[in-house]
């Protein structure tokens, strides 16, 4: 038996072993939500999704930023349930599809707070977003001023814009979320936004408000943000400026990213200094609002001895893409048993090799029937959650005060054939 163990910060921040050595999110015995609600399920602790939000405004506010917006990227968990706390906590939204446009509507985020983005939007998509009155549109290129220009005449109100360029500013990520390179598919380029800058300005339907960058994601220094800023501050003086995401999150408990308020802190006073005072601030963090509020429950299956010690669960790609992505990393933990010396590789259930949670982890002796946990699951697994073999996908359950409340039910297998004619 492994000894309990303290739980790292990668866990929700009202995430603790009881007196039983059992994880319990929100007041919430995981053990007893897996034997409720089935697994594989997402938890989610809600005070931990307020609370991040909270951190946010609060930094803002102590590095003395008085204007400022703090935008949630919906794409990082989009389920209204979460969009509405976020709504709720005073929050504007990133969307970047019609369907997330859709989503963060009807959360309840007023029209006015939405910034719609996107590389490859069609007339249906801008007309979408111009009807519902969206607050900010990210354009992205000129094809997009060419749309939008056509969109727009004979509206009586001119739409608000911010120009999205491509700092030419490698973050330290992964290839496969690094945005602000300048050969990016995202914004135009440094070279390029003279030309879009002074055509906005022109425009008589267009109201350019200010720039846009988002440099990538997971980031973990600072450094890459304010070289970008740097490079926005060369192309004039605007009243808006918006940072993006990509605040790193802890997955491991080694990984340290920027608290959030010294993140923020930095942000407002590279901006102050390169931008000057007096500026609309946003940024637009998704990861690290809800990576770390959520857990992901499994079932173990099967214990198997090829060579590794496989032990295989039943969920996997479907509910989590980023392992076979990204190479991304992840712990994991016997629910009711943490740490552990048994070396094992911890499988999904799909029909792909490559379908592997972790490649690499200590659990304590898994057996069948033992329910793992995996943290740092509320980012990006949700929202690209699929249903590769028509798994059906896994219910949300949020988690408060010891309350669980499911707040988006389980797929079912009538669920998989809805959809056909
Ligand atoms: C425009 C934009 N803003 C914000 C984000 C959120 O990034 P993160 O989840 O890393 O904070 C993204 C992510 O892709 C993005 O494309």
């Amino acid at each position: 038996m492994a000894t309990t163990q303290t739980l790292s910060h990668v866990y929700p921040i009202d995430g603790r072993l009881n007196a039983r050595g059992r994880l319990e999110i929100g007041g919430c015995d995981v053990l007893e939500l897996a034997d409720r609600f089935g697994t594989p399920a997402y938890v989610v602790s809600e005070d931990d999704l307020r609370a991040r939000a909270r951190a946010f405004i609060a930094a803002f506010e102590a590095a003395g930023q008085d204007d400022f917006r703090v935008v949630f990227a919906s794409k990082a968990f989009g389920a209204t349930a979460v969009m509405r706390v976020f709504a709720q906590e005073g929050l504007d939204c990133d969307v970047a599809s019609a369907g997330e446009l859709h989503l963060a509507l009807r959360a309840g985020f007023s029209p006015a707070s939405l910034v719609f983005h996107g590389n490859a939007r069609d007339d249906g998509e801008f007309q979408l977003a111009l009807d519902a009155g969206v607050g900010l549109i990210a354009v992205d290129g000129f094809d997009d001023i060419d749309r939008l220009e056509r969109l727009v005449k004979g509206r009586s109100e001119r739409q608000a814009l911010l120009l999205r360029v491509t700092p030419g500013v490698r973050g330290d990520t992964h290839d496969k979320i690094s945005t602000g390179q300048a050969d990016s598919k995202f914004g135009v380029s440094i070279g390029d936004a003279p030309a879009a800058i002074e055509r906005l300005r022109a425009s008589r339907g267009l109201e350019l408000r200010g720039l846009h960058m988002h440099i990538g994601s997971n980031l973990f220094s600072v450094g890459p943000f304010r070289a970008a800023i740097a490079a926005l501050a060369a192309l004039g003086d605007f009243a808006v400026y918006d940072v993006g995401g990509g605040l790193g999150a802890a997955y491991t408990a080694q990984q340290e990213p920027p608290a959030i308020e010294d993140f923020v802190g930095e942000i407002v006073s590279a901006a102050r200094e390169l931008l000057g005072s007096g500026k609309r601030l946003m940024i637009e963090p998704g990861r690290a609002l809800v990576a770390n509020a959520g857990v992901t429950l499994y079932r173990v299956i099967s214990v198997k001895h090829n060579v590794s010690t496989w032990v295989a669960v039943d969920g996997g790609m479907s509910d989590n893409l980023r392992p076979m992505l990204y190479g991304a990393g992840y712990e994991a933990d016997v629910a009711d048993r943490f740490g552990g010396t048994t070396r094992v590789q911890l499988a999904g259930k799909h029909c792909e090799s490559g379908d592997v949670i972790i490649k690499d982890v200590l659990l304590d002796d898994p057996r069948v029937g033992d329910v793992i946990v995996v943290p740092v699951t509320g980012a990006y697994g949700y929202s690209m959650a699929n249903n590769y073999n028509a798994v059906p996908r896994p219910p949300v359950i949020f988690c408060r005060d010891g309350e669980a409340r499911v707040v988006v039910r389980r797929e079912t297998l009538d669920d998989l054939h809805a959809r056909d004619l």
